[in-house]
């Protein structure tokens, strides 16, 4: 195991920001996992995994340990006529894993393509897009203790998804580091194209019987056209979530605007596009020194190059105040800052 003094993590998360982790160490196994948090003290010290970092924003130096899980890997571990049990280790990048069951014919990640990062990180905020989250084809996760370097398994349900939430982001924060992912796939699989864009797309391509294939390439067209390429434009998606606002408030808020975007959520509130609230502020395409609100998603912030953690969460606060002050509603951030 090689723990590296002083390490720069500029390249190590989406966002392109400058930190400096203490001490780095990059995991290739579970093994090699669980000693380091059986003989390390983890507990005891400032600690970040990070997978692909595409999901958090560097406010500071990590006066800690910087853990990468690269451990790879991808078998099937079941089957049945119907069904394969696909388990994906934690360091596997996220999209190889969803192109790897296409090309198989395993149905039920497609909808999921192209989402930066790695599987490790994907039941943490129980990953969404395009009408599918991640919990519709979860079984069950291995994860190692922190405190101990045990082995710990969690199903479906203790994982208590929701979303853009589970477990580990409440009760268990900072307590576990996944290490494996297995998901049940369809050997039939029954398609999604429940979100419109994707029936548009599929249209556009003259598609009228869509294979697993040609769900995921519409995906890749949609996601390819309005969202930055972190490699090009520093970002971590959407850096707010859809506010789930009571559907009476969604009423009253339709009166005054009427192309106001919601989605019926849970029995009596609404998901509101917290992107259309943000560009109705006038922030679509604004830049503001090294940062701004992407031109064709008011939802994800960039850094146009050097800006720090601090200046990103500067402009996050004075785009939630407006929000706030405009339409009464209270936008939360779902990038993790650290
Ligand atoms: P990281 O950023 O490395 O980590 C995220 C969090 O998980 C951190 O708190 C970290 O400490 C923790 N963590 C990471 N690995 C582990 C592990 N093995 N065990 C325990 N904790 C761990 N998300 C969506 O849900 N839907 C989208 O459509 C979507 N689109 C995106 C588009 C773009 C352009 C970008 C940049 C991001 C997008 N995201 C989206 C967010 C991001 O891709 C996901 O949250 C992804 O799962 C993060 O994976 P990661 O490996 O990069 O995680
Ligand atoms: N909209 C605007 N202006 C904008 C952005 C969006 O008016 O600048 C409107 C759109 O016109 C559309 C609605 O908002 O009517 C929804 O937009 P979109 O389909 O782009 O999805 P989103 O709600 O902004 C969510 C997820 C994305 C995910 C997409 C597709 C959250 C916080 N974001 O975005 O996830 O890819 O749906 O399912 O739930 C991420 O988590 O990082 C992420 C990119």
């Amino acid at each position: 195991m090689n723990i590296q003094q002083h390490v720069s993590l500029k390249t190590l998360n989406t966002f392109g920001i400058d930190a400096i982790a203490s001490e780095f160490v990059d995991i290739h196994t579970k093994e090699e996992l669980m000693v380091l948090c059986s003989n390390f003290n983890l507990a005891e010290r400032n600690l970040l995994v990070l997978g692909g970092g595409s999901n958090v924003l560097l406010t500071r130096n990590v006066a800690g340990m910087v853990i990468k899980i690269s451990i790879k890997g991808i078998s099937i571990v079941d089957e049945t006529n119907d069904h394969v049990w696909v388990k994906a280790n934690a360091g596997e990048v996220w999209h190889d894993l969803v192109l790897w069951t296409i090309a198989h014919g395993y149905g039920g990640l497609e909808n999921l393509s192209l989402i930066p990062g790695c599987v490790g990180a994907a039941p943490m905020q129980n990953i969404g897009a395009y009408g599918v989250e991640l919990k519709n084809t979860f079984h069950e996760l291995e994860a190692v203790a922190i405190s101990d370097g045990t082995v710990h398994s969690f199903t479906n349900e203790q994982c208590r998804f929701g979303y853009r939430e589970s477990i580990f982001k409440q009760e268990a924060k900072g307590k576990y580091i996944i290490t494996a992912v297995v998901f049940k796939l369809n050997k039939h699989p029954q398609l999604n194209t429940s979100y419109g864009a994707i029936q548009q797309q599929l249209a556009v391509s003259n598609i009228t019987r869509p294979t697993i294939k040609d769900v995921s390439d519409a995906v890749i067209a949609i996601r390819s056209s309005k969202l930055p390429n972190p490699k090009v434009l520093g970002n971590a998606g959407s850096f707010f979530k859809n506010p789930e606002i009571p559907t009476s408030q969604f009423e009253t808020l339709k009166q005054q605007f009427p192309e106001i975007v919601g989605y019926p959520a849970a029995a009596g509130f609404t998901k509101v596009a917290a992107g259309w609230l943000i560009e109705q502020c006038g922030w679509k395409g604004k830049r503001v020194g090294n940062t701004g609100a992407h031109k064709d998603q008011a939802l994800v912030l960039v850094n146009y190059g050097g800006a720090t953690g601090d200046e990103i969460i500067s402009l996050a606060k004075t785009i939630q105040e407006s929000v706030l002050q405009k339409f009464g509603i209270n936008i939360q951030p779902e990038v993790n800052v650290i």
